[in-house]
């Protein structure tokens, strides 16, 4: 069994969602956060998962933080370490440690958007299409290879409400997709060229995922 701990920071809704569409052969050891008043916490108490909080306030430096998160981290001993909503940037040692298996989703388009207020930016930017990334977690913010993308149309009344709804409507169902693909080992970041690579026999299925789900939504 594949051991996940997921990273939060704040309501969990896509932690809720790994956990309730969690892939055959993985099991959600440990939800982290690194505030002791992410909403999402209560969620994983109730579904009897370890929890742990790991204040970035309490250490002097973003080097003392993320050892202290990722010794919480390595107790659990993950073959995936899943940031669903975590809004700290990350040391490159930090990334380094969890190379190929640290991902990350994004709500937009990467490499369209990075950083914060993606769709206030998407609805000023005038696309027509935004969406979500999973990506592997690089050193650079928001720049890793992606995995999946969902796309949703921008519709002319939209407010960001509105379009961030339809996007975190798709992010619930890309993360754990993307996540089984990473569990099956169907995909998988080549650390030395830093491109993420399909197995050939599921390129059309990953394709599919790729285009398919804010049309069937
Ligand atoms: C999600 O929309 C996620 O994509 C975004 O924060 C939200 C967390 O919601 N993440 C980022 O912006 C990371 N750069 P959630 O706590 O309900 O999953």
């Amino acid at each position: 069994m594949q051991s996940v701990v997921i990273l939060i920071s704040g309501r969990g809704s896509n932690m809720e969602a790994l956990v309730r569409a969690c892939p055959a052969g993985a099991q959600v050891r440990a939800v982290i956060s690194n505030r002791a008043d992410a909403a999402g916490l209560d969620f994983a108490r109730a579904q009897g998962i370890a929890t742990d909080v790991v204040a970035h306030r309490d250490f002097p430096s973003r080097e003392a933080f993320d050892a202290a998160l990722a010794q919480a981290i390595d107790r659990f001993a993950p073959d995936w370490v899943v940031l669903a909503g975590f809004m700290r940037v990350l040391t490159a040692g930090f990334v380094e440690h969890y190379a190929g298996r640290l991902l990350n989703i994004h709500p937009s388009l990467l490499p369209a958007f990075p950083g914060l207020d993606t769709h206030a930016r998407a609805l000023a930017a005038g696309v027509c299409l935004h969406g979500a990334t999973v990506h592997f977690v690089t050193p650079e913010l928001d720049g890793g290879p992606p995995i999946m993308q969902a796309a949703v149309p921008v519709l002319p009344d939209d407010d960001e409400d509105a379009l961030a709804a339809r996007v975190l409507a798709q992010e619930h169902r890309l993360y754990p997709q993307a996540l089984a693909a990473c569990v099956r080992g169907e995909v998988r970041l080549d650390v030395a060229t830093g491109r993420v690579q399909w197995q050939a026999d599921r390129l059309a299925a990953a394709d599919a995922a790729l285009l398919a789900p804010p049309l069937r939504a």
